[in-house]
């Protein structure tokens, strides 16, 4: 059986995909810290305040057995006025929330339009529920459309796509996919993994069923809610498996999120920041001829192409000290390796200028080596 496992790594690192676990060193260019909210000592002393007057530090069962706790309660109160739903569940991971969230509304006579770009957690929720599956083109409306046309079946359609895809840093023209849903009588469901706190909560509408919020990039802590309708809330703690069959986390975690989220709602700054720096950076990079796809947000892929170019380049760029990873498949398509920029408000114009400058270096050592 070792051999079988050993030879499964063997054939990744012949095509440049092997992974391994290396704490990155430099300007932090990879994390999805986007406010910058990750060292804020508010939040280490919310924590601290919470340790000092909970009774326990664990929360000893599921969220329905022993472990529920009112800080998890006023929290989801508070998150789900944050983002304007009517209610809202938290889940120790986003991974868990939208397995949670897909495979248990999800029936095998509903259809589900699922964009190619979207997150793994995606996929494998709506793989989970057996319900028909159809993938549409990366944000291609007009074949959207004519799939929404031509699909019959008996159950409840659903659109599934990221509001911030996470490895593209494109936005979803969420106006667009909310009018198809009321065309089709269609329910539309947002992972706004990656414009939590960055963006402005997206508007409540009836076609829009659930929205998914993950803690762990913008909001600096961990864990990630579903919000929608309190029906929706209910039926979660009824039937999501990721939600009741697991153990709560501590209850000053949930301190630790409420903090974070106070903070993210008071970060105009910050935002203005990040938006400065993504603009800057998109411009520099399409100026100096590289590949930043269409990127529109804090996250700017640099698309190189070919597995070994793309570690190739996040080596080259760690050793001038810029921690980067180089992204392959499965995470994005074949043929389509990249480096992940992702931005966050710390950084200043002057780091990103020097990141652009060892890039283009690189690009030169590049040249010449070929
Ligand atoms: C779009 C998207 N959804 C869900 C997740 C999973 O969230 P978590 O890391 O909290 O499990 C991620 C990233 O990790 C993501 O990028």
């Amino acid at each position: 059986m070792l051999d079988r496992l050993a030879e499964a790594l063997r054939a990744l690192r012949a095509t440049d995909q092997l992974r391994d676990l290396t704490i990155p060193s430099g300007i932090q260019l990879s994390s999805n810290d986007y406010l910058g909210l990750s060292t804020h000592p508010r939040i280490k002393a919310a924590i601290l305040r919470a340790l000092e007057d909970d009774e326990r530090i664990c929360s000893t069962g599921s969220r329905l057995l022993s472990g529920n706790h009112e800080r998890w309660e006023q929290l989801e109160t508070a998150f789900a006025r944050f983002v304007g739903a009517e209610a809202a569940l938290y889940f120790p991971s986003g991974y868990a929330a939208n397995i949670g969230l897909l495979s248990s509304i999800l029936k095998p006579d509903d259809v589900v339009f699922s964009d190619a770009a979207n997150h793994a957690s995606l996929v494998d929720g709506i793989r989970l529920s057996h319900a028909r599956r159809s993938i549409f083109p990366h944000l291609d409306i007009d074949y959207l459309k004519r799939a929404l046309q031509q699909t019959p079946h008996s159950g409840e359609t659903f659109i599934v796509v990221e509001s911030i895809f996470s490895m593209e840093g494109d936005r979803a023209p969420l106006d667009e996919f909310l009018a198809l849903c009321e065309r089709f009588g269609a329910w539309l469901i947002v992972d706004e993994a990656h414009s939590t706190g960055v963006d402005k909560p997206i508007r409540r509408a009836d076609r829009l069923f659930a929205t998914v919020h993950t803690c762990g990039k913008a909001l600096a802590s961990m864990g990630a809610f579903v919000a929608g309708s309190r029906t929706l809330r209910d039926f979660l703690i009824n039937h999501a498996r990721t939600f009741i069959f697991t153990t709560a986390l501590p209850p000053y975690c949930a301190a630790h999120v409420q903090e974070a989220m106070r903070l993210a709602a008071e970060a105009d700054s910050a935002r203005k920041q990040l938006g400065e720096l993504s603009g800057h950076v998109r411009e520099r990079m399409r100026v100096l001829g590289f590949d930043a796809g269409r990127s529109d947000s804090q996250i700017v892929p640099l698309v190189l192409g070919s597995n070994e170019t793309a570690v190739r380049f996040a080596e080259a760029l760690l050793s001038s000290g810029f921690a980067v990873r180089a992204i392959r498949p499965p995470s994005v398509p074949p043929g389509t390796a990249r480096i992940r920029i992702s931005l966050n408000a710390n950084l200043s114009i002057a780091d990103v200028d020097s990141f652009l400058n060892a890039l283009v270096e690189v690009r030169e050592a590049e040249v010449v080596r070929e």
